[in-house]
């Protein structure tokens, strides 16, 4: 990012996908010059306008794209350019009709909406790249272009495809996973129901829909590795033929916790870590706030704690929910900054100005239907005096002790069918976990259980049902070292091929936690058991006489086994395993600056204090803190830190509805006022404190 902030003058980058292309050329100079007014300095250009790139088959029409170019740079606007390899154009598709998408019941995709293609389709992968080719040539030095945008939310609509071409390309990717059908039959373990294959030319996607029968897990599995290894390659191949072309940082947009791609891979081939986020009205006001903490964590993390570019979201409602409310005044203004806090240096926009017509004509903009005479487009102008205002934030990090273990191919397996309840959901419990700590003010990472963890002193285990030998080795050896782990229940349970770790569960983690656990016994539901809470556990509300009484919800299981260093703090007192261990702790021998580590086990739903109270009580216990030093948090207020060498810049948002007493000095760089200790963040405000750090003696 440090590269595109550069030839912004060193600005936060504000902005939005432009799409000139949808409106008459007399419309253009309007465009620029209100973006000079918003205090617009990035847009990104011809994302879905390959059809008007290249009318026919390697005939291409740039004059437009020439034009506006040259346009934007006059005004000052710098341009994020897209390969426009989103969505091929109708000539395409059509003919090559193999191109397109063919879904689990062999139906044939069409196109007319967008990303209508095969992920393994010679026919679209040449022209992608015959296209990709023809634009970097002659865009690689044009003044305007600060960055590359290839393609566009991959997988966003084609994340697998079951065609025969998609069948021989996942027979070669298993080809070089397993080298020979042995190793294969022995992964997919095609002992069970006559799955032998004796020929590779019978292994097939898993064409199998789920109202069929269970198709196999190991090949549901490894088909999702595939698809989103296949989109991989697809980006790689245009990002490779940019790089060999232009020496600008390349990057495509992700959508945070996407289910399909496996983001800690793609992470990998970026210079710049992008992403996507939108408002989802279902979550509920604070719900929707907390995800979009939950997705900057993560974005942040995918791009190992350096600054990361919002590429968009939205200025108030979007077209593609059930419903689609509007922003309150000042939501926009909380969002978009609440990104910038957490690592963003850039907040843009879909979309530049509101369209007339297509799909996306009732989705939000910076300059809307109703023109400039408009509370949004005066709030956009407001959001780019704040953006400008905060130019001094650009390239400093936030930072975080504690991280939840997230892993896409353990998401995948734990949510394959046939198995104890279909309640276990990794997302929901991540959600869970990492909304009880924003709601008590502590800063959370994301972290692929391989990586280095030694920047943590907590790791949170909520759900990783599967867990490879690597990523239990080195969780283990994070607690030996004074590390704190709290691993939930089902994490742990079949390793890499998807088979179960045997001799008890959860057996990635049995030594680490001290524990055994013979059965499990999922709870149907709306079942809650009692739960006795070991005063040990010291863990708030209860005590006083207020809050939720212990239960266990969703999940029991018979621990029958706990080793004598291992204290109970919570078990079951109902149910069929009444009198059992629920929740356990182990303290470790003191390790790493010899604090001890400790390692917990959570084996059931536990209600919202209980479960709050006991987060909250590892992170103490290993020495995090919340941001701020404040008796309890304010239901609504978030606080989050990013710093450089020489700052501390301390985001504030409030989206309750009592003002908030801020312990903290300095400036707010959004009023240039000075902040004295003490006064309170009004409901609905932002404030971004900047106090300089004062270098150790
Ligand atoms: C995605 C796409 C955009 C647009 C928006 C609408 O993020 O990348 O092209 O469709 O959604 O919310």
């Amino acid at each position: 990012m440090a590269k595109v902030t550069e030839r912004l003058g060193g600005a936060l980058a504000f902005g939005g996908d432009y799409n000139p292309e949808q409106w008459p050329e007399s419309v253009w100079p309007e465009d620029v010059s209100l973006m000079q007014e918003a205090g617009v300095n990035l847009v990104s250009v011809g994302i879905f306008s390959w059809a008007l790139l290249e009318p026919a088959p390697g005939q291409y029409d740039f004059g437009w794209l020439d034009r506006i170019l040259d346009l934007l740079h006059a005004g000052g606007i710098a341009v994020d350019l897209a390969n426009a390899s989103a969505t091929p154009p109708p000539w395409l598709s059509h003919r090559h009709p193999e191109s397109m998408l063919v879904d689990v019941d062999g139906v044939t995709r069409n196109y007319g909406g967008r990303q209508a293609f095969c992920p393994s389709s010679a026919a679209y992968r040449d022209a992608a790249a015959a296209l990709t080719t023809a634009i970097v040539d002659r865009y690689a030095a044009h003044p305007a272009v600060v960055m590359w945008h290839v393609h566009n939310e991959y997988g966003n609509h084609n994340w697998s495809c079951y065609c025969q071409v998609s069948a021989e390309a996942f027979r070669k990717w298993l080809q070089r996973r397993y080298s020979t059908l042995d190793e294969l039959n022995s992964a997919w373990g095609t002992t069970f129901w006559s799955q032998h294959y004796y020929d590779w030319a019978e292994v097939l996607p898993p064409r199998t829909p789920a109202y069929q029968t269970f198709a196999n897990p190991t090949q549901q599995l490894d088909f999702s590795r595939f698809s989103s290894d296949e989109l991989l390659d697809c980006y790689r191949a245009e990002a490779q033929i940019v790089r060999d072309r232009s020496g600008l940082p390349v990057t495509t947009n992700f959508m945070q916790f996407w289910k399909p791609m496996d983001y800690w891979r793609w992470s990998q081939e970026m210079d710049l870590i992008s992403n996507d986020h939108y408002r989802f009205a279902a979550l509920g006001p604070d719900g929707a706030t907390h995800d979009l903490a939950m997705a900057a964590d993560l974005v942040r993390s995918l791009a190992d704690d350096a600054p990361w570019l919002l590429m968009e979201h939205s200025t108030s409602a979007v077209n593609w929910q059930p419903r689609n409310p509007a922003k309150a005044p000042g939501q926009m203004r909380r969002d978009s900054l609440s990104h910038v806090a957490r690592g963003a240096d850039g907040a843009l926009f879909f979309q530049w100005r509101a369209s007339r017509a297509g799909a996306e004509k009732y989705h939000s903009a910076m300059l809307p239907h109703a023109g400039t005479d408009s509370r949004r487009w005066r709030e956009v102008c407001d959001l780019g005096a704040d953006i400008a205002a905060l130019a001094d934030v650009a390239g400093s990090r936030t930072r975080s002790r504690i991280a939840i273990a997230f892993d896409w191919h353990s998401w995948w397996g734990v949510e394959l069918d046939s198995h104890p309840s279909v309640d276990v959901d990794q997302m929901e419990r991540v959600r869970r976990w990492h909304r009880l700590l924003w709601q008590n003010g502590y800063t959370c990472d994301f972290v692929h259980p391989d990586r280095d963890l030694s920047r943590y002193q907590v790791v949170l285990v909520p759900a990783l049902y599967l867990c490879t030998d690597d990523a239990a080795a080195n969780l283990a050896s994070f607690a030996e070292n004074g590390g704190t782990v709290v691993v939930g229940y089902f994490s742990g349970i079949v390793d890499v091929d998807d088979h179960i770790r045997l001799g008890g569960y959860p057996g990635a983690f049995t030594d680490l936690l001290g524990i055994r656990t013979e059965e499990f016994s999922p709870m149907l539901a709306g079942d809650v058991v009692p739960l006795t809470v070991s005063p040990d556990l010291d863990y708030g509300p209860p005590e006083s006489g207020e809050g939720d009484p212990p239960v266990g919800s969703t999940w029991s299981e018979l621990i029958g086994r706990v080793e004598p260093d291992v204290e109970v703090l919570v078990s079951f007192a109902g149910g069929q395993w009444a009198g059992e261990p629920a929740v356990t702790r182990r303290v470790l021998a003191a390790g790493r600056g010899s604090v001890p580590g400790s390692a917990w086990y959570v084996g059931t739903e536990l209600g919202t204090d209980l479960l709050a109270g006991l987060l909250v009580k590892a992170c103490a216990a290993a020495g995090v803190q919340p941001v701020l030093d404040m008796e309890s948090w304010p239901a609504g207020f978030d606080a989050v830190v990013r710093e450089d060498e020489h700052t501390s810049y301390l985001f504030a948002f409030n989206h309750g509805s009592e003002a908030v007493p801020l312990v903290c000095e300095g400036t707010d760089l959004l009023t240039g006022k000075p902040w004295d200790t003490g006064t309170s963040l009004p409901p609905g405000q932002v404030a971004v404190v900047a106090t300089p750090l004062v270098a150790a003696p």
